[in-house]
């Protein structure tokens, strides 16, 4: 357990980041921000920050001395890093969960492996591969590259006919999954924190609503049939005990309009569907993820409230005065100068009265 005024290192300087610092910082530790830029949203209120590349061994030392513990806040890292910090120090989640949640392919193998619902896919790596990959997951797909996307960038949908040669272009990467596009009745995620002693504890699900492929909203409890519920959350324990994660692991999922369940993706590491936790919860996802890195007991899940959360894209932010004239909704900003368009810029919760599931 680490003691008060202990330093956590945080991998990444973007919203989670900054959040998780703030919840640090309500449990008396310090944190250390490793990015690129001192005005990222968390170098702007950590204790201490290197401003680094990732993959400078150097920079990672000293960053690894400097530390207590080492998380991270997003997928996109080398894993070289991780694994070199490893080598010396203390890394929750360690090399392992990196290396599978930032790429489509092993990603999904993995859920496959474990012998969990995941769309029909396969791996491709050229237009051809991709005409052959079609007769196994049918015309309607969707090709993703297999590393460095997130909010819906790096991938192409495929409709029946397409110009697959086109569609392999346009994605420009050497390595791309394509599954199945499935109909989707709704999204929804399940958000775990793992001790290092194994223990688990749960959030209550979200259903999440995606805009142009972004999340738009998140919303507790959601409306999902009890018996899929109970699948996701067996299948998020099962996902963190096979990689042995300590943190916090994220697993999105699907349910079809003929009711099926599948995973998505996952992510181990603090999720933009857990914001609302922030407000409706006596521990927030972010509190979690410290209390786990930090090897103190985990918090008690359990929401207060029924939550909606809405993310603040871009110009969105411009209705800061008006979110704070409502009684119920908890507002949250991430100091981020530039309002470009699809940028989070922050985001609002509304609380009500709690409820149980419908579903
Ligand atoms: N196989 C599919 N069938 C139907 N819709 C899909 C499929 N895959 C992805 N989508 C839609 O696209 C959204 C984004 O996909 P995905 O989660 O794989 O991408 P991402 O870029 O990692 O997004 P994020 O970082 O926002 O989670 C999904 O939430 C879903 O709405
Ligand atoms: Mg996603």
């Amino acid at each position: 357990m680490l003691p008060p005024g202990a330093t956590i290192g945080i991998l990444g300087g973007g919203q989670l980041g900054r959040m998780t610092t703030i919840a640090a910082a309500e449990l008396g530790f310090r944190s250390h921000v490793f990015c690129q830029d001192n005005q990222e949203p968390a170098a702007q209120v950590a204790a201490a920050t290197t401003i680094a590349p990732f993959d400078d061994p150097a920079a990672l030392d000293a960053f690894g001395r400097a530390v207590d513990v080492v998380t991270l806040e997003f997928e996109n890292l080398p894993l070289s890093a991780l694994r070199h910090l490893a080598k010396q120090h203390t890394v929750r989640p360690g090399p392992k969960a990196l290396e599978v949640a930032q790429d489509r392919q092993l990603e999904k193998e993995f859920v496959r492996d474990l012998g969990l619902p995941v769309a029909p896919f396969a791996t491709v790596t050229s237009a051809n591969e991709l005409d052959a990959a079609l007769k196994h997951t049918g015309a309607r797909a969707i090709m993703k590259t297999a590393r460095f996307g997130y909010d819906g960038k790096g991938q192409v949908r495929l409709a029946e006919n397409a110009d697959t040669a086109a569609a392999w272009r346009q994605l420009q990467t050497d390595r791309a999954t394509v599954e199945t596009l499935l109909d989707l009745d709704r999204e929804f995620s399940v958000i775990l924190a793992r001790a290092a002693d194994g223990r688990v504890a749960h959030f209550d699900p979200a259903e999440n609503e995606h805009r142009d492929s972004i999340l738009h909203r998140s919303t507790v409890p959601a409306l999902v049939p009890q018996p899929l519920i109970d699948q996701a959350v067996d299948a998020t324990h099962r996902v963190a005990a096979a990689l042995d994660l300590v943190g916090l692991l994220a697993v999105e999922f699907f349910v079809t309009t003929s009711g099926e369940l599948f995973v998505n993706e996952m992510a181990p590491r603090p999720h933009n569907s857990g914001h609302w936790t922030l407000d409706a919860c006596a521990v927030s996802q972010f509190e979690q993820l410290v209390r786990a890195v930090a090897g103190l007991p985990l918090g008690d899940p359990s929401r207060h409230s029924d939550a909606e959360m809405l993310n603040l894209l871009g110009d969105d932010v411009e209705q800061r005065d008006n979110h704070l004239r409502q009684p119920q909704v908890c507002l949250h900003l991430y100091g981020k100068a530039a309002a470009r368009p699809g940028r989070k810029m922050g985001h609002a919760t509304t609380l009500r009265p709690r409820t149980n599931a419908a579903g």
